[in-house]
């Protein structure tokens, strides 16, 4: 099981030694053009998670190609880049441009503001983004959607060669005038109060399409890892707990294989046989 970042939850030039203890460095979401982000407070503490409306803040496709991905290629660490945009041709564009770039996979981010989060206009941006390159296409889909199985099938037959689950959740935080904390009033939710809901959504998308899953959300042990593994992600992502413990990629995965031992499990394959759940079960003998 490889351990990656979460997109937006690491700046690798700005902290390369924590990137170097990764298995590969996903960037924040690139959007063809700059964006400042939203106003700021964009950032609140909850009492299980933390919201953020950082907005997509980042320096725009022709800044991020020309500048940031020279300098994140030298690390020496495997790149994935998080694609963005507001229309399928955008993202396209995008793809089209990172060809020859040595990077080793695209994440196209479906949870962009203005982007709809339905089957059909999920899996019309990934065709788009299959026709525009042969690198691996991971589709980030949201919990939002009420069946997020349907889109991860949708997605995977417009092309997409692997799903990571989860972004975050629209939310609020009040302060103690009881006004909205972040300057937009809502914001994505993250960190140990996303688990549970991530955990479902590997599961029911692993079942649903079979595809490679990079599992996030609220993850900050190697037990976390774990029950990601026993849901059916091949790999995982480490997001809100990065800001608190930089050190969390080689710490989660030391732990992660005591866990292993602790469980009684050999591989993801046996959590996985021991992990399914009733739900599926049903699903498997009906
Ligand atoms: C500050 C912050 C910025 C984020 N920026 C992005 C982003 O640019 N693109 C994206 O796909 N997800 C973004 N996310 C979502 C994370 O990649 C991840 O899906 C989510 O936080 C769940 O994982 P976690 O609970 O471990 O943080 C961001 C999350 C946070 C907290």
């Amino acid at each position: 099981m490889r351990i990656l970042n979460a997109s937006g939850c690491l700046d690798a030039l700005a902290a390369p030694e924590v990137a170097r203890e990764l298995d590969a460095f996903v960037t924040k979401t690139v959007t063809p053009l700059p964006r400042e982000g939203s106003a700021p407070p964009r950032i609140a503490e909850t009492a299980h998670g933390m919201l953020n409306a950082i907005g997509l803040a980042n320096p725009g496709r022709e800044h991020f190609l020309a500048e940031h991905l020279p300098r994140l290629s030298r690390l020496g660490v495997p790149i994935w880049v998080s694609v963005g945009g507001f229309t399928a041709a955008d993202y396209a564009e995008t793809c089209a441009g990172l060809g020859r770039s040595g990077i080793e996979a695209i994440e196209v981010n479906l949870s962009c503001p203005n982007v709809e989060e339905a089957a059909d206009a999920a899996a019309a941006i990934v065709a788009a983004c299959r026709r525009a390159t042969a690198l691996p296409l991971y589709a980030k889909l949201s919990a939002a959607h009420p069946d997020v199985a349907e889109v991860a099938r949708a997605v995977a037959a417009a092309g997409a060669d692997g799903l990571s689950l989860i972004n975050t959740l629209r939310a609020t935080a009040l302060d103690e005038q009881l006004r909205p904390v972040l300057a937009r009033g809502s914001g994505g939710l993250s960190g140990p109060a996303l688990k549970p809901i991530a955990l479902h959504a590997v599961s029911v998308c692993h079942e649903a399409t079979g595809l490679p899953i990079v599992g996030m959300g609220g993850i900050q042990s190697g037990r976390d890892a774990l029950e990601f593994a026993a849901c059916g992600a091949r790999d995982v992502a480490l997001g809100t707990v990065l800001f608190a413990d930089p050190g969390a990629p080689a710490r989660v995965r030391t732990e992660l294989a005591a866990a292993y031992v602790d469980a009684g499990v050999a591989n993801p394959d046996d959590a996985r046989s021991l992990a399914k759940s009733p739900e599926t079960e049903r699903k498997v003998t009906a």
